[in-house]
């Protein structure tokens, strides 16, 4: 594998609904990085199962994830509590992640050349997919808060679900993805902890934004 010299990579664990796409969004945009949801890879797959449930087999995910465009991952289907759900049971699978695996090395370790590095965010980024990330942040906010966002997200694109379901699924995801054996959520000890409960979005980036500065700082261009 091609692997870009002189990159900043950034490594982004958390729970669903945490808030973590959203920081990692503007901090990409900010130092100009490469940035993959790698949660949407999973729902990506998860879609295509639900659709095509009879071809649904190693080769075909194969090959789905050979010609995966970005545009594939940006479908609004994708955003469905219907879909998170059946992602977090396709991503217990070792085979399915092996493909996925090297499809997230590309991405983060080379960057098209007009980018000055890459941030991805997931469950296994920190500790699997970039173990040697320049910065590791683990973002979090407790059930209800995570709850409620996705609820008012989910309100905001019409789609019919209550606060209730929604806290019930995230629940339900976050037991799946904390324990399974493979590749399950976890916190490396070399991750920054950053809990957005009472934190707002520009408060969530400028905290972020002020632990690279000062690595920036005193280790030059890194
Ligand atoms: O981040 P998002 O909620 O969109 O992810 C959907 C599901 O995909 C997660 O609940 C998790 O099971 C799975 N996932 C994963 N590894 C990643 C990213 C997502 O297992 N790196």
């Amino acid at each position: 594998m091609i692997k870009r010299k002189n990159i900043i990579k950034i490594a982004i664990d958390s729970p669903a609904a945490a808030g973590a796409g959203t920081l990692a969004k503007s901090i990409s945009k900010h130092y100009n990085l490469f940035y993959l949801d790698t949660g949407k890879i999973y729902r990506y797959l998860a879609f295509l199962k639900l659709k095509f449930p009879k071809k649904f087999n190693n080769n075909f995910v194969k090959s789905k994830i050979k010609s995966l465009k970005v545009k594939d991952l940006s479908k609004k289907i994708l955003l469905t509590d219907e879909i998170g759900t059946e992602a977090s049971v396709i991503a217990k699978y070792k085979s399915l992640r092996n493909i996925v695996h090297s499809f997230q090395l590309n991405f983060a370790y080379n960057p098209p050349k007009k980018y000055s590095g890459s941030c991805l965010d997931g469950r296994d980024i920190t500790y699997n997919i970039v173990p040697d990330a320049d910065f590791k942040f683990y973002v979090t906010a407790n059930l209800k808060t995570r709850a409620l966002r996705r609820y008012k997200e989910l309100k905001g694109l019409k789609k019919n679900i209550t606060y209730k379901e929604v806290l019930k699924s995230i629940k339900k995801r976050d037991k799946s993805d904390l324990n399974r054996k493979i590749s399950p959520l976890k916190k490396t000890k070399d991750s920054l902890l950053i809990n957005t409960t009472n934190l707002n979005k520009r408060a969530c980036f400028l905290k972020i934004k002020k632990i690279i500065d000062r690595k920036k700082l005193i280790n030059g261009n890194l």
